[in-house]
């Protein structure tokens, strides 16, 4: 991969704790590029929610955001510094794996598949990361994530198995997971889309918590009702580029590409919905 240009880092590299900024984030798989020079800013306890078509590019945004796919240019830069290169003297070097895992530790994911480890319970789940990354003592780690499972609403289930807990319960393991490294940003690829629908509200009422308690999130969603209740920022993806984004009002009340526009009528978007009725009342539900 060639080195990204000292103009795109210094540009990206401004931000304080819990800022996120993209410059000409490239990415292509077997010659296609799929991210087109992706820029973006997202700023402390900001959430963005990203939307777009099937195929459009944004869980490789994602992937790229947390390195879990390496760049083919652009910089990404978490808390203002970059994520896997270091900046001397206006150059820019591949930083160490060691270093680049340091920067990469203040970005949480949460994934549709839950991703939880079957054979440890809930509290295993949760303190696993903090005592084998963060080394934290088992008992500390695992009272923390107790207090965790309880803001999630699962104070109860703590003890359970993965096999033991409904699809949204598993989701909130994940979630209450992804906090207990303390990252100043999360991010969520579909987090509710692999849920049965009455399993929804619940995941959605724990991320609006998240959301009002000023967590910076980029969230991938489906869900045009949270979006438009919990966005600060709409951003609009298709064929690997952004094409418009904005407040969730201007996005669905007035888009400004009629490729937004189509895209909000395919998906309902356009449409008031209850959904966001509904996350409230389960908000109460989810958070004790
Ligand atoms: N590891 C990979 N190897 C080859 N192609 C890939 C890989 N990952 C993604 N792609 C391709 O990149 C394009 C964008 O995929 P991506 O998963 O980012 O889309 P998406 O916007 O998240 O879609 P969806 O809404 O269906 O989840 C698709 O054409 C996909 O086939
Ligand atoms: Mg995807």
């Amino acid at each position: 991969m060639s080195a990204p240009g000292a103009t795109d880092a210094s540009a990206a590299t401004a931000g304080a704790r819990g800022s996120l900024a993209l410059r000409g984030v490239r990415k292509s798989y077997h010659g296609t590029e799929i991210l087109r020079g992706i820029d973006l800013d997202v700023a402390p306890g900001e959430v963005v929610c990203l939307i777009g078509p099937s195929g459009g590019g944004k869980s490789t945004l994602l992937r790229c955001i947390n390195q879990l796919e390496s760049l083919d240019g652009g910089v990404v830069a978490v808390d203002g510094e970059l994520v896997g290169y270091t900046a001397h003297a206006g150059h820019l070097t591949e930083a160490s794996d060691r270093e680049t895992s340091r920067v990469r530790r203040n970005l949480g994911m949460v994934f549709q598949q839950f991703n939880l480890f079957g054979h440890l319970t809930a509290v295993q789940n949760v303190a696993t990361g903090p005592v084998k990354v963060l080394g934290r003592r088992k008992a500390e780690a695992e009272r923390r994530a107790r207090e965790l499972l309880a803001s999630v609403g699962l104070a109860e289930h703590a003890g359970k198995y993965p096999s033991q807990l409904s699809g949204g319960q598993q989701q909130r393991v994940a979630i209450a997971r992804a906090l207990a490294m303390e990252p100043a940003i999360l991010l969520f690829d579909e987090p509710t889309s692999a849920l049965d629908p009455e399993l929804v509200g619940e995941v959605l009422a724990v991320m609006k918590s998240l959301a009002a308690g000023g967590t910076t999130m980029v969230v991938v969603t489906h869900e045009m009702g949270f979006a438009r209740e919990v966005a600060d920022t709409v951003v609009f993806m298709e064929g690997g580029v952004v094409v418009e984004q904005g407040p969730p009002a201007q996005l669905f009340g007035a888009p400004r590409s009629p490729r937004t526009a189509a895209f909000l009528r395919r998906s309902g978007g356009e449409a008031h919905s209850g959904e966001a009725q509904d996350a409230d009342s389960d908000a109460e539900a989810a958070i004790s």
